[in-house]
C-alpha cells in the first residue's frame, strides 16, 4: 500500500498492475478492501488504483462535512500525485458513484470511461437528508457500530446473507472500525449532494452501469433508468447480488468490466 500526501489529508492507496488506469472508489462507510476481488483479478490487464477516501480505512483528513465534490477533488489530486496523465476509467460504488458524478462535473478532461455500480443519481429527499443528520449525531455519540447495525441488513442479497457469512463479517469489521467523525462527515456530505438527474443526458463518456438484482438501496429499476438517460451507456444486472455486487458476484462483476474495457 502506498501513502500519498494531499494538501490536507494522507491517502492510503493500492496501486498495482500496469496498463489503462482503473480507479476504484469505495462505498460508504467502507474502504478499498471491498474491491479485493477486483484488485487481485484485474491487475493482470489494468493499473488498478484503489484508495481509501479521506477519513476511511487508514487514510486521514476527515472533516466535519465531507462533500462528494471534496472527495472528487481528492481523486484529482491523487492522480496528480501518482503522476497519472492519461485519461482513466472511474469506477465507483454507491457513495463512490456519487463521487464519480462530481468527478465528471469537475474533472471531465481526466475521464475516458465511467463505471457506476449500485448507485443513485437523485439527491436525498428532505426527510432522507434529515435522517442522515440525525444519524451523524448518533454515530458521534454512540459509535460506528450503530451504523453497521443500520446498514448491514440492506447491503447483501438474501442468498449472500446465507452463503457469504465471511464477507459480511469482514464488512461489519470495516464499518465498526471506521472513526465516528468520518462516518458523520460523509453522512453530512451525502445529505447535501446535488441531484444529477437533469445532467444525465450530458454525460456522454462511455459508461457501464452495474446493479445487483436484489439491490435494496439503488434498485434495478432506478439504475436501468439512469442507463437509459445516459447517451452512451450499457446496463448489466448481476443475478443473486445485492448492493455489494463486486463482493457478492466477483466473477460476473469482473467479466462485465473486462467486456466493457477490453
Ligand atoms: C453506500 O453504499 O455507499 C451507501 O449506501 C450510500 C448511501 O447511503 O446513499
Amino acid at each position: 500500500m502506498k501513502t500519498v500526501e494531499l494538501r490536507d489529508a494522507t491517502l492510503n492507496v493500492i496501486d498495482v498492475g500496469s496498463g489503462p488506469v482503473l480507479l476504484l472508489v469505495h462505498g460508504f462507510p467502507l474502504d478499498h478492501t471491498m474491491w479485493q476481488a477486483q484488485i487481485d483479478s484485474l491487475c493482470d490487464t489494468f493499473r488498478v488504483v484503489a484508495p481509501d477516501l479521506r477519513g476511511f480505512g487508514t487514510s486521514t483528513g476527515a472533516t466535519q462535512t465531507m462533500t462528494m465534490a471534496q472527495f472528487a477533488d481528492d481523486m484529482n489530486e491523487l492522480l496528480d500525485a501518482l503522476d497519472i496523465k492519461e485519461q482513466i476509467t472511474f469506477c465507483g460504488l454507491s457513495m463512490g458513484g456519487y463521487v464519480a458524478w462530481q468527478f465528471w462535473k469537475r474533472h471531465a478532461n481526466r475521464l475516458a470511461r465511467l463505471i457506476l455500480c449500485d448507485t443513485r443519481a437523485i439527491s436525498d429527499t428532505e426527510e432522507g437528508a434529515r435522517g442522515r443528520i440525525t444519524m451523524a449525531q448518533r454515530v458521534l455519540d454512540e459509535g460506528s457500530s450503530i451504523m453497521a447495525e443500520a446498514m448491514l441488513p440492506k447491503l447483501f442479497a438474501e442468498s449472500s446473507t446465507n452463503e457469504h457469512k465471511a464477507i459480511i463479517e469482514a464488512t461489519r469489521r470495516v464499518i465498526v472500525t471506521t472513526a465516528p467523525v468520518s462516518v458523520a462527515g460523509a453522512l453530512r456530505g451525502m445529505a447535501q449532494r446535488p441531484d444529477m438527474t437533469s445532467e444525465l443526458p450530458n454525460i456522454d463518456v462511455p459508461t457501464l452501469v452495474i446493479c445487483g438484482e436484489h439491490d435494496a438501496i439503488s434498485t434495478v429499476g432506478e439504475m436501468r433508468a439512469i442507463a437509459e438517460h445516459l447517451p452512451n451507456a450499457r446496463f448489466v444486472e448481476l443475478a443473486d447480488s445485492g448492493h455489494m455486487s463486486p463482493l457478492e458476484s466477483p466473477h460476473a462483476f469482473n467479466s462485465a468490466i473486462r467486456e466493457f474495457l477490453v
